[in-house]
């Protein structure tokens, strides 16, 4: 992840007091970019870290506090297994050649899923990344793994029914206590503001099982690059895209206008 490096005009166009502080990425399209290229689909994968370093380095560069990545959802075990492994040890080799760059540059790893599935040298270096980058403050990128968006909110439903169950909470107290607040704070994302602007490369109009509570009132951008060819203007381009937005929050134009 170079640091140095020339700034990029779309950069200057971007207003700073309306950057988005949190953009969630469907990072889609590596297999179609290899069959383009007639590679098998680990060869789009791997030229997708590239992407997430172009990612990283815009999201930085346009002060976006937190990145989060969908890099394996819970639907993508069902893919061949030499698909899952190869994109396990993608993100073990990965980790390991890119955390102390990510150190330097402000940047704190965290993941979000169920990451108790995952081989357990990805655990480890994970918990390792996160240990060593935990201090940093610039960036927080979120690596979602093993995660989708129904198992999210499912796992914070049973949690709240545990601490239910105990007795400590009597059922009069429901309503008042399970506050939106209170469900997000039992989320993976609790601490991780909802994401304004959620971007999907390669053409797909879908969700996909991504972050369906945090995204409730996320902007929606798409668009036709591929994962792999992803780089920092195309970043850019959804950031100016998504400052073109009127959000009303189910409130009008007018009210939003006097605000
Ligand atoms: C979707 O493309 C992509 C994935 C399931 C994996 C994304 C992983 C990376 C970019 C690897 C690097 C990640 C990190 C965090 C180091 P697809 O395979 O569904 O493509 P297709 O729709 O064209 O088949």
């Amino acid at each position: 992840m170079p640091s140095a490096e020339e700034r990029h005009p779309l950069l200057d166009r971007l207003d700073p007091d309306r950057i988005p502080q949190h953009v969630a990425i469907t990072m889609d399209g590596n297999g179609r970019w290899a069959k383009q290229r007639s590679r098998p689909r680990v060869f789009g994968h791997k030229n997708g870290v590239e992407a997430v370093r172009a990612s990283v380095r815009a999201c930085r560069k346009a002060k976006v506090r937190f990145l989060t990545l969908y890099a394996f959802s819970t639907e993508n075990w069902k893919r061949p297994e030499r698909e899952v492994n190869a994109l396990m040890e993608l993100l073990v080799h990965s980790l390991r050649k890119e955390t102390a760059e990510l150190l330097e540059n402000g940047v704190k790893i965290a993941v979000i899923g169920n990451v108790e599935k995952l081989p357990s040298v990805c655990r480890r270096e994970l918990q390792e990344a996160m240990r060593i980058t935990a201090a940093n403050t610039d960036l927080t990128l979120t690596l979602a793994l093993s995660y989708s968006g129904r198992w999210d909110i499912l796992q914070a439903a049973r949690a709240f029914a545990h601490q239910a169950a105990t007795g400590a909470l009597p059922a009069d107290r429901i309503d008042a206590v399970l506050t939106e607040e209170a469900f997000g704070d039992l989320l993976s994302t609790h601490g991780i503001p909802d994401p304004e602007l959620l971007v999907r490369t390669s053409g797909e109009h879908r969700i996909s099982n991504y972050l369906l509570w945090q995204g409730a009132y996320s902007e929606l951008y798409f668009t036709n690059t591929l994962w792999p060819d992803f780089r920092e203007e195309d970043l850019y381009t959804a950031l100016l895209d998504f400052q073109g937005r009127e959000r009303r929050f189910g409130k009008t134009s007018e009210q939003i206008e006097v605000q």
